[in-house]
């Protein structure tokens, strides 16, 4: 369906990984995040960890992070801890702060302008390029820009334990002792961060700021889908909202989904129904299984999928017990998909000997297959 047609754009967009316009029930977590860049230097409430499975809105919050941050004086760079990601993140402080340092005309490359290691502006010298490590890079830039009174802020989705992500925690670990003004905000997902904490590099991570996203309240949709129905001019009665944001279970995809398609679907009449709520849950399972069931379960081998269709059709939680049964599979042979399905974000385990569907209807939805 075509997502991008009428003015419901300013309340609702289904789209994976943007911005939302509005960021509905984390006013809470964006306060706690806010107010720890605003500790003094050194702080360790300045690093923080947001952990949410799938679809929580890790990204949707870093993003938001990103645009208040620099209003608090933070040049930022955002990255996915990719194999590249200290790279990316010098290039992106020196693209995001070069606005700071308008050079006159008169200066060319190569030309020191009388700041160590710059040529100009935010822009190394040969030497620096060539010489220095990721680490005395990052220190430079820190300086730099602290002569224009900012801070540096890196914002890093999607972590998980790997040599980039090393390098650049230790550098941030220790321009931290050498008091410079550096903060850091990571997301992931539940266990990939759990992995990167007990990493022996890594492990003072855990003292940083962990944020838990757990489902928006349903209150807070509630409250949303009022304002935007009643901003759109559109008839809805307080039962039918009050329904409508039960049907999101909280997740954000799912209220942005629900949300669009019963503006969408309320276009001519300006009035919602029961039957537009219906249409609009209908439609928006659908998207969820396009968009989310079936890019989660597409790399998966044939072995993870016996795995979870044998989850799928046992009552929530499954008892080890009872999937060993159902698979007909020793205990052992259990270990290695177990471990790789709750990697991905699939499946996880609330208590030992126990494992859920991480992500809401995917049990449905494979029974269904
Ligand atoms: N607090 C929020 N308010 C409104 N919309 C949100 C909120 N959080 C997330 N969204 C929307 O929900 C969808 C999923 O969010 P997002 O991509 O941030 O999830 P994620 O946790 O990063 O998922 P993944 O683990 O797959 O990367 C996006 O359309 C996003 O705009
Ligand atoms: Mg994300």
């Amino acid at each position: 369906m075509k997502k991008n047609t009428s003015t419901n754009q300013l309340f609702f967009q289904p789209t994976f990984g943007n911005k939302p316009e509005q960021i509905v029930g984390r006013d809470g977590e964006l306060a706690t995040f806010i107010n720890a860049l605003k500790e003094p230097i050194g702080s360790r409430n300045r690093c923080s960890l947001i952990l949410g499975q799938r679809g929580m809105g890790k990204t949707a919050l870093l993003l938001e992070i990103a645009e208040r941050a620099k209003k608090e004086g933070f040049i930022t760079a955002r990255v996915t801890a990719h194999e590249n990601m200290p790279a990316s993140i010098i290039e992106q402080i020196q693209l995001n702060g070069s606005a700071l340092f308008k050079e006159p005309k008169t200066h060319f490359s190569g030309f020191n302008a009388g700041a160590l290691g710059f040529s100009f502006g935010l822009t190394f010298s040969e030497s620096t390029m060539q010489q220095f490590g990721f680490r005395a890079k990052l220190s430079l830039l820190c300086d730099k820009l602290a002569e224009k009174g900012k801070g540096i802020l890196i914002l890093i989705d999607e972590i998980h334990t790997s040599p980039a992500m090393r390098e650049v925690a230790a550098s941030y670990q220790e321009l931290v002792g050498d008091q410079k003004n550096i903060a850091m905000v990571m997301a992931g997902l539940p266990q990939a961060v759990s992995e990167v904490l007990n990493d022996k590099v890594l492990t003072f991570l855990n003292r940083a700021n962990k944020v838990y996203l757990d489902p928006i309240s349903i209150n807070s949709i509630t409250a949303y889908y009022d304002l935007a129905f009643r901003s759109l001019n559109i008839e809805c009665s307080e039962d039918l909202i009050s329904k409508a944001a039960l049907k999101t279970l909280g997740l954000p995809y799912l209220m942005q989904l629900i949300g669009y398609y019963l503006t969408l679907y309320s276009q001519n009449t300006s009035k919602i129904n029961e039957n537009t709520l219906k249409k609009a849950a209908t439609a928006a399972i659908n998207d969820m299984e396009d968009n989310v069931f079936k890019p989660t379960i597409a790399p998966l081998s044939d072995k993870d999928r016996d795995f979870i269709k044998a989850m799928a059709k046992c009552d929530e939680p499954v008892t080890t017990a009872k999937l060993i049964e159902v698979l007909g599979w020793k205990k052992e042979a259990l270990q290695p998909y177990r471990k790789r399905l709750i990697n991905s974000g699939i499946i996880e385990s609330p208590r030992r000997g126990e494992l859920i569907f991480a992500i809401p209807f995917l049990a449905e939805y494979i029974n269904k297959q």
